[in-house]
């Protein structure tokens, strides 16, 4: 992607030539706003969206650059847009006034159009590398808050939903000492029905504590072969697997993957029933995989970190309705779903996405809407495993 693309430039200077041939310089490869004095450019800072990167002349009448730079730098919407000042000279003192305000760079006039350019350039480049950085933090930070106020919630209606399952557990015993029937029938059909909810609530509440007790530290870990966990999830999952759904397992690697069993039956219980209601209306083959792959070289879907190497790759993919494009970046959002209301948590996949990553492994999906999707983990070969890959 070319650095440049819908990239806004500031021209701050109050001498019009100035303007005009900085302007015609950098037009073809950014897009430029001008402001022929310092209030003129704080305004302009301050608008919706804001520039990427302000080329601010020194000498201006009445607000100069060094206090336009101050202003833009102590205002929370404008301090993080990297500053370049443009100057007729430039002293050592001039120089450390300017960085000490906050500015990145200096830019000697007469200008030479490629230093311009190049430093332009650079700076974007640098800004681009923090913008990301930044939205990474601020992403984490939010998923720190979620996982503790889902825990938080999830703790205290548990006690409370305890409690009204408790009493209508009673009411279902005092029922059957009734005399009058019609009354114990309207009684029994309103037990059962606040059972199920009640049941579904606490499935849903199973779930979120499911999502934040995620172990990092987890001491006993109790490894299963893979093709034991997948029976054990079929045969619980019978029942709701209907019979246009075809399952077929191919385990090619010999190497188990050392995570935790209940942990990896956790997993792929999620994707499991993802493909399930994927292919619920058109039906279809679902393929559970494992097999080693050699020089892998992708971004993790989840969390984008490359993945470069050999790993142990165990799969799930279906012909399900596939993911839109759109969609795909917010699968693994805690309490993102597509589902009806009461259908769909949203976490069966951020919980996959916790505790793959907590084995250092990592996520692919491919997927196309109405193409089916295929969701690959990928965990890292143990020095042990390579003796067995063949
Ligand atoms: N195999 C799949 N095919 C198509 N879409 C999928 C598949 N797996 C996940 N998705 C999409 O990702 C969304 C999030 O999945 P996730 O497992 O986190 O939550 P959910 O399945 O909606 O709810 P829950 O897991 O609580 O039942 C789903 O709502 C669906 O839109
Ligand atoms: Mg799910």
């Amino acid at each position: 992607m070319n650095i440049s693309e819908k990239i806004t430039l500031l021209i701050v200077d109050d001498v019009p030539n100035n303007l005009i041939l900085l302007g015609s310089l950098l037009k073809d490869e950014y897009e430029i706003k001008v402001a022929n004095n310092g209030q003129n450019a704080l305004e302009i800072a301050q608008s919706n969206p804001p520039p990427d990167l302000i080329l601010l002349d020194v000498v201006m009448p009445d607000i100069d650059g060094y206090e336009v730079c101050r202003r833009l730098k102590e205002n929370e919407i404008t301090k993080h847009i990297p500053v370049i000042f443009l100057t007729a000279k430039l002293g050592i003192d001039d120089e450390a006034k300017g960085l000490a305000l906050g500015a990145i760079d200096y830019l000697v006039k007469p200008i030479v159009p490629l230093v311009v350019k190049s430093r332009i350039h650079a700076h974007l480049s640098t800004k681009k590398m923090n913008d990301a950085l930044y939205s990474k933090v601020s992403h984490t930070q939010k998923i720190e808050s979620i996982v503790q106020l889902t825990a938080g919630v999830a703790h205290e209606f548990n006690n409370i939903l305890g409690c009204m399952l408790g009493y209508n557990e009673m009411n279902e015993w005092i029922s059957e000492d009734m005399t009058d029937d019609n009354l114990k029938s309207d009684l029994a059909k309103n037990t059962k029905q606040i059972d199920i909810a009640g049941k579904r609530a606490a499935a849903l509440i199973e779930k979120m504590l499911i999502y934040c007790r995620q172990d990092t530290t987890k001491e006993n870990i109790v490894i299963r072969p893979i093709a034991a966990i997948i029976d054990d999830i079929l045969a619980e999952l019978r029942h709701r697997l209907p019979n246009q759904i075809e399952i077929k397992v191919q385990l090619n690697s010999k190497k188990e993957i050392q995570i935790d069993a209940g942990d990896l039956h956790q997993i792929l219980t999620n994707l499991i029933e993802n493909s399930i209601s994927a292919m619920k209306a058109s039906g279809g083959v679902m393929t559970i995989s494992s097999e080693i792959v050699e020089g892998l070289n992708h971004h993790c879907s989840a969390c984008a970190a490359t993945i470069k190497g050999d790993f142990i790759e165990l799969s799930v993919s279906d012909e399900g309705h596939g993911i839109e494009s759109n969609v795909i970046k917010k699968i693994f959002d805690p309490f993102f779903t597509t589902k009806e209301v009461g259908e769909g948590t949203g976490l069966g996949l951020s919980t996959v996405s916790g505790m793959v990553h907590n084995y250092s492994g990592h996520i692919l999906v491919d997927s196309k809407q109405g193409q089916g999707a295929k969701f690959k983990l990928v965990f890292p070969i143990l020095i042990d495993a390579i003796d067995d890959k063949n």
